[in-house]
């Protein structure tokens, strides 16, 4: 097995590799004048399984396109299978046509990353409202992992928590609540979300959190809205310290200042998108489960 990465995934990649204990191989990506990709593969991949990650956060669009055109050339070029991992992936929101004319936009990105020669796509904690497996509404066989459990123990063993309740800022984020509050050993609450605009919502609940910490768990955290949401309701009932943890911190147009402004003490993310509060890696499970697929 080969593992490689775009751009915005080489530190996952070289990671993922030596856990996996692979070989890595350098993917030349450069941009033109006019903003347009150039995508090299720097060695050769025939007959190779090969692993090709890109978490597609921030800018999304570009990463998209910067993948298509490498996983493409990699199947040209005469590789076996290609397996993609893209730790966050974006348009998973727009899953449905909610008014007439939308375009549904999951599926349309998944139909894209099949067509471009990706045999098996890996993600983490992908975004699923209504699609409760992603297989269903793709072509091509699709594991969605979690790092849920391992922001749970972050959790456990590094911060000193007092009577958490785990809370959930929408009935989605319910089944992650139920995670980390096992492994912390507590309880937890699910609240209710209403989105008024792309930056704005409210979120409501009945709490009592006198003397308590609260917890508050998320897949996505872009721009803080939820979250600081979240946090004033947890502070208003009384909560000591409030806590953010999530898979994907997007962390879009000023987020950390909303969430931190809300009374958040402390944030805790996974690096299926790098920032300064990624303490969990997602990699030990992806690369447990690229080893189980070589050994299938
Ligand atoms: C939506 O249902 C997701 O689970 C997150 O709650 C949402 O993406 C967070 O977005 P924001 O940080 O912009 O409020």
């Amino acid at each position: 097995m080969l593992v490689c990465a775009c751009s915005a995934s080489k530190y996952f990649g070289r990671k993922l590799a030596k856990a996996t204990g692979s070989g890595y191989l350098e993917i030349e990506t450069r941009r033109f004048p006019d903003g347009e990709l150039y995508v090299r593969v720097c060695g050769d991949v025939a007959g190779e399984s090969v692993v090709l990650v890109q978490s597609m956060y921030k800018e999304p669009n570009d990463r998209l396109v910067e993948y298509l055109l490498t996983a493409r050339t990699i199947k040209e070029l005469g590789a076996e299978a290609l397996i993609g991992v893209v730790p966050y992936l974006p348009y998973a929101r727009q899953d449905a046509r909610f008014k007439p004319g939308e375009a549904v936009s999951l599926e349309i990105v998944l139909d894209l990353l099949a067509h471009a020669g990706t045999d098996r796509l890996v993600v983490v904690d992908a975004h699923l409202h209504r699609v409760p497996d992603l297989s269903e509404i793709s072509r091509i066989p699709v594991h969605n992992l979690t790092v849920m459990d391992r922001l749970g123990e972050y959790l456990r063993a590094n911060l000193d928590l007092s009577e958490p309740l785990v809370l959930a800022p929408d009935e989605e984020a319910e089944q992650w609540a139920k995670v980390v509050a096992e492994i912390l050993g507590t309880d937890y609450c699910a609240l209710s979300k209403e989105r008024l605009g792309d930056r704005e919502v409210s979120v409501a609940g009945e709490l009592e959190l006198e003397g308590r910490d609260a917890v508050i768990v998320d897949d996505i955290i872009s721009t803080g809205g939820t979250t600081a949401a979240a946090a004033r309701l947890a502070k208003e009932a009384g909560a000591r310290k409030v806590v953010a943890a999530c898979s994907h911190a997007i962390l879009a147009l000023g987020a950390e200042h909303r969430i931190f402004s809300a009374g958040v003490e402390e944030l805790v993310a996974s690096d299926t998108v790098p920032s300064p509060y990624s303490v969990v890696s997602a990699v030990p499970p992806v690369a447990g489960l690229l080893e189980k697929i070589a050994r299938s």
